[in-house]
């Protein structure tokens, strides 16, 4: 594939790559959009443009309807196998002109389809049809524009744990975890959730089926649990921590899950019951700021584990590098489970057969593919994986 002339914008975690032809790639921070970009991902691009090509065209030039092209991608890759309710309503928005325009009143990283929705379901907007959704929107629009100044997106998916479990079981144990970007929390309660893979046995904790009822589905030789790992010491760093204590916390939450699956609800509802039973130390700040001092407070007689999962897209590269350094610095097991190409240094290069996934990765390798909701979870052959870590081919 070849450019002569290409806008690149990438803002507030945001970043669209617009084709002269009119062509818009969208995504988080550097994610790529496989279907549509076979050859080098977004983020590699982006570092290799400004060498490369003349990056002069501004994106308004190319394309007047930003936000509009943002959604019918949206529609067209995030929501399409996800969310059919969705993926019809944000083709709908990339042709309404009107409440296209409210949306670009919003500030930029609110105008993004995945806040807008939350934003919608939170103010009880009907999902199944274009013009009930759009009416009841309009009419709680002052709400939607508070929503854009005082909320961020903090979905907080227990199903994550599924893509991770894997590493986490064969780690031997007892683990001090830590999660960064934890949202509410609710991953760092793992040990007290039940898992399923595929049609095998359901893993319950110890003392028995949990109310949090996890399972998806297995593609290649995915190592599948056969224990709950022991966690002996757990800590969360979030940049705004959710307040289950407050209705109004925990509406968003729940507003902030997709409505694709029937059951992510009901386990969201009984993972927030069981946080309120057993809370966790969740301490407020960055990433950067905090990772050292919440790490010096592990016990020395657990395994360290860090772990992220769809968190990383959220923060500036510069950022998330400084972040990548100190945590392969630590005595510890790392394991990430964000977007393709937005972890410094951790490069799925093998062929990618999922056009919207995140990409599992155990110390900078990656391991495994997972569906973003955790419905289903890839792992890799061993000629998938491969790492870069300072540019330079770690694993085969
Ligand atoms: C999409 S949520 C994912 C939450 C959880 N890890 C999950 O997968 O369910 C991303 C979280 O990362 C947090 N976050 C973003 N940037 C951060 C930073 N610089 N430091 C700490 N937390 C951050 C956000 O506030 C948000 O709660």
């Amino acid at each position: 594939m070849e450019f002569d002339r290409v806008g690149l914008h990438i803002e507030e975690g945001f970043a669209l790559l617009c084709f002269e032809s009119g062509e818009v790639l969208s995504g988080h921070g550097s994610s790529v959009l496989p279907w549509r970009f076979p050859g080098p991902t977004l983020g590699r691009l982006a570092r290799a443009l400004p060498a490369q090509f003349d990056v002069t065209v501004t994106i308004e030039k190319i394309n007047e309807s930003l936000t509009a092209e943002a959604y019918r991608v949206f529609s067209q890759v995030d929501a399409l196998d996800l969310s059919p309710a969705y993926s019809d309503i944000s083709v709908a928005i990339s042709e309404d002109a009107e409440l296209l325009a409210r949306i670009d009143e919003l500030p930029r990283s609110k105008r993004q389809a995945g806040f807008l929705y939350a934003a919608a379901r939170y103010v009880g907007a009907p999902l199944q049809s274009y013009a009930e959704f759009r009416e009841h929107l309009l009419q709680h629009w002052d709400v939607v524009e508070r929503l854009a100044t005082e909320r961020t997106m903090q979905t907080n998916d227990p199903a994550r744990l599924l893509a991770i479990l894997p590493i986490l079981a064969s780690i031997d144990g007892p683990i001090a975890l830590v999660e960064v970007g934890t949202s509410a929390g609710l991953h760092l309660n793992l040990d007290r959730y039940s898992y399923r893979y595929d049609d095998g046995p359901w893993l319950d904790p110890d003392d028995g089926p949990s109310t949090v009822r996890l399972e998806c589905s297995t593609r290649g030789s995915v190592p599948v649990p056969t224990r709950i790992p022991e966690i002996a010491w757990r800590a969360g760093i979030e940049l705004s921590p959710l307040d289950l204590s407050s209705d109004a916390d925990v509406a968003w939450l729940r507003a902030l899950l997709w409505p694709d699956h029937p059951g992510r609800q009901g386990n969201l509802d009984a993972a927030i019951a069981i946080m309120r039973q057993h809370p966790v130390p969740i301490v407020k700040g960055d990433l950067n700021d905090r990772i050292l001092e919440v790490v010096a407070g592990a016990p020395s007689d657990a395994t360290l584990v860090v772990v992220h999962t769809a968190m990383l897209s959220y923060v500036r590269q510069p950022e998330a590098e400084r972040f990548v350094e100190t945590v392969r610095g630590l005595d510890a097991v790392w394991i990430a489970n964000e977007l393709a190409d937005v972890v410094p240094g951790v490069e799925h290069t093998g062929p990618t057969r999922e056009s919207f996934s995140f990409v599992v990765a155990r110390d900078g390798v990656p391991v495994a593919i997972s569906h973003p909701h955790a419905a289903w979870l890839r792992w890799l052959d061993a000629d998938e994986t491969s790492s870069t870590a300072d540019g330079v081919d770690v694993a085969a």
